[in-house]
């Protein structure tokens, strides 16, 4: 049987280049588009080298319909896993014409080049940041939408859309309906074991992980602890931390449930990937300082705008119907994330 072909769009980013090797591994054939706006093409060399396997590339942009149409000419494509999409929350509030331009809007562009194409099978990145806030702190995917920035509001957006267009085949029954699933990523961390891809963040790291990892290795001074009189196990806050190779695992799952009965007549359905468990910014210094015996300089700083005191996934529905749970657990994350920060202390560069 010949093997089928998943097309990754910003398969060079850091979830997508652990995504590209995963595939690989499985037997899928891997085509990338990518337009290097966030990654280097030094990730693909790498996944090249773990898997001894060359995925293709396209340089272009998801939101140039000619340049997508063209590789839906060329390849036979089976599926679509879309990483591709601006993702810094601050950034988002600073430039939402931007934000909604590339994610919504570059969606859009993809929804027709496939529905053209006649490929309606979809893994689309969605993120926990599309609940609303709630007093809840463990969310289920039927729990309130409300994004509270642009990069959320424009996943929120695309999962309307999805959802819409779905629904819409399944009401007039189309012999060929979408078939799609929006998997919310609760905190990806960490990086391949091999330490040869991972995150390498633009400038300063926003998130909380490679802001420790560079500080540890001297790049940056000192990390600020966003606030400490949350009502939380320790007063900062909490997030379930999933490693990022067990995510992409999630998409492999999701890949093969599209052929289950509940997607036999079209159907856009929600999984959260998280691991069900959360740790506070406290509880990750002090464990990523024992596993990898160097010290975190930190302070107290006041709370950063935005921030919610707890938030983490209740992982069931994916563990029901994908098949799929998290492996790995924080001393894995903090280890691999070590490494690949070791090992490339300059990123990619
Ligand atoms: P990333 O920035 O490392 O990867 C995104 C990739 O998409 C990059 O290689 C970038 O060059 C490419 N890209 C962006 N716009 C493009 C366009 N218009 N055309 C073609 N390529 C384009 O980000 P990531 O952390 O790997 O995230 C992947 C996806 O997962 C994103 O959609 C993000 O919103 C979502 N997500 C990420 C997190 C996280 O914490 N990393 C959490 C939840 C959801
Ligand atoms: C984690 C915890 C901070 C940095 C963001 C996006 C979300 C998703 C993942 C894409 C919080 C604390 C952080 C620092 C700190 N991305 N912190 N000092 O905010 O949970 O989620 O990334 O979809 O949309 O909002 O992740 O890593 O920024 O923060 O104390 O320098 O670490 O306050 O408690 P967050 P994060």
């Amino acid at each position: 049987m010949s093997k089928q072909t998943i097309l990754v769009t910003g398969g060079a980013g850091y979830i997508g280049s652990h995504a590209c090797v995963e595939l690989l591994q499985a037997g899928f054939k891997v085509v990338i588009v990518d337009n290097f706006s966030n990654s280097k093409v030094e990730s693909l060399v790498r996944v090249e080298k773990i898997t001894g396997q060359t995925p293709t590339l396209y340089q272009a942009d998801i939101r140039d319909k000619q340049a997508l149409s063209d590789i839906f000419a060329q390849e036979s494509i089976h599926a679509v896993i879309h990483f591709a999409g601006l993702k810094a929350v601050g950034e988002s509030r600073q430039q939402p014409f931007n934000y909604y331009h590339n994610n919504v809007y570059g969606t859009l562009v993809l929804l027709e080049v496939m529905n053209e194409a006649n490929v309606k099978r979809l893994i689309f990145s969605s993120s926990a940041t599309v609940y609303s806030e709630s007093t809840c702190n463990q969310y289920a995917e039927d729990f309130p939408l409300g994004a509270i920035n642009p990069y959320g509001r424009s996943k929120e957006m695309i999962e309307h859309i999805l959802r819409d267009i779905s629904k819409a085949d399944t009401v007039n029954k189309s012999v060929s309906p979408w078939k799609i699933v929006l998997l919310r990523y609760f905190n990806p961390i960490g990086a391949h074991e091999s330490g040869m891809i991972g995150e390498d963040p633009n400038g300063i790291p926003n998130n909380l992980l490679p802001y420790v990892s560079q500080v540890a290795i001297g790049k940056l001074e000192q990390l600020s602890v966003w606030g400490n009189d949350y009502p939380t196990i320790d007063g900062t806050g909490v997030r379930d931390y999933i490693h990022v190779v067990d995510l992409v695992k999630g998409h492999i799952k999701a890949i093969s449930a599209l052929e289950n009965q509940q997607f036999a007549a079209g159907n856009c359905k929600a999984y959260n990937l998280g691991t069900g468990t959360g740790y506070s910014v406290l509880e990750i210094i002090n464990t990523f300082e024992k596993v990898t015996g160097r010290p975190v300089n930190y302070k107290i700083a006041p709370r950063r705008a935005g921030d919610l005191a707890e938030c983490f996934a209740n992982p069931a529905l994916a563990l029901a119907e994908l098949d799929w749970s998290a492996e790995k657990n924080l001393d894995d994350m903090l280890i691999d994330a070590w490494r690949w920060q070791t090992n490339n202390p300059q990123g990619y560069q």
